[in-house]
């Protein structure tokens, strides 16, 4: 009887899955390594030292990265963004090794666009990975809030000194106001009308950064009361109309790029994001997205490879041009 069975139907979706040609025709998104920008952890010394909270990434030294740079190169992956890991003693309240033109960061810098230079080059601008207290900015004395214009004085010079280390675009984390607008007529000032922006416009106050911070010590210290979280500077997770008003503004003051950060819990931010602005749009898949694959990849709980591509296919379904992503290479 079931043989017989027929359903009187014209329209059969599921002729355009019959095997593999016919899905490969049909499909709509494809995420392609020219798509991608693999973030790096750049370190003193010599060697490099793996991140326990993210397996099989790693602190790179110079000859590491080179190497690293290289490895990406060979699979098609045209694009870095620095993180540095800086040591204690030249951290202050200020920051001030921040604008180092000799600091980690503008080092590796200048090291990538020397040997390669077709590696277009993404400089973090923030301050938390050179201030003592771990914030993006500088403290009042109240030890509860970021002193917004000041802060913005000093991610001027880090942006300055970056450029002129050779970056291809600043690309400021730090969510301060003013800060893109400031930045491009600083460059300008300097004769660097061609290093572009790239704005975090729709940073969110995230669960999802913790390994970052174990990777570069940077974790806010000084107990949950003294210091506010980065929730006075952040993204509320529960808005989405405060990330377009961030974005139009970041737009205005001369962005080049708008960026969603974090990618996969944000993807109705990024879609949004989409649809308001014609510049291209990146999403960052960061630090705790890449490690609650990788953990439940090594309980044999999840397949690596099929949820890697997943993750990154929906970041690009959503509607990234561009994916900031650990699994880049
Ligand atoms: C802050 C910054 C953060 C990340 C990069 N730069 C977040 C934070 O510590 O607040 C996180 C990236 C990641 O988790 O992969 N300027």
């Amino acid at each position: 009887m079931s043989a017989k069975f027929k359903l009187d139907m014209k329209k059969r979706p599921r002729r355009l899955r019959k095997g593999e040609s016919v899905l490969g025709l049909c499909q709509e998104t494809h995420v392609s390594p020219s798509d991608l920008i693999l973030p790096v952890f750049v370190k003193e010394g010599s060697g490099a030292d793996e991140i326990e909270s993210m397996p099989g990434v790693f602190r790179h030294s110079e000859d590491s990265l080179l190497k690293l740079c290289e490895k990406a190169l060979s699979k098609g992956v045209r694009a870095i963004a620095p993180f540095p890991l800086v040591d204690a003693s030249l951290k202050n309240e200020r920051a001030d090794e921040s604008f180092n033109p000799k600091s980690t960061a503008n080092m590796a810098i200048k090291s990538v666009k020397k040997r390669f230079p077709e590696i277009t080059v993404f400089a973090d601008i923030a301050l938390d990975p050179y201030t003592s207290h771990g914030h993006d900015g500088v403290l009042d004395n109240t030890g509860t809030w970021l002193i917004n214009d000041e802060t913005v004085e000093i991610l001027c010079k880090m942006a300055l000194s970056a450029a002129e280390a050779g970056a291809d675009f600043v690309a400021p984390s730090d969510m301060m106001d003013g800060r893109i607008g400031a930045i491009r007529s600083h460059l300008d000032a300097n004769g660097l009308e061609e290093t572009g922006i790239m704005a975090y416009s729709a940073k969110y106050a995230s669960a999802l950064y913790g390994p970052f911070r174990d990777a570069i010590g940077s974790a806010p210290k000084g107990g949950p009361k003294k210091y506010l979280d980065k929730r006075g500077y952040q993204l509320n997770p529960a808005n989405a109309r405060e990330a377009l008003r961030e974005a139009a503004l970041d737009e205005e003051e001369g962005a080049d790029i708008l960026m969603v950060k974090p990618a996969s819990f944000y993807l109705d931010i990024i879609s949004k994001l989409k649809s308001a602005s014609n510049l291209p749009i990146a999403a960052y898949q960061v630090s705790g997205e890449y490690s609650m694959i990788l953990a439940a990849a090594q309980n044999g709980w999840i397949d690596l490879e099929r949820a890697k591509q997943e993750s990154l296919l929906a970041i690009k379904r959503a509607g990234a041009d561009i994916i900031l992503s650990y699994f880049a290479v």
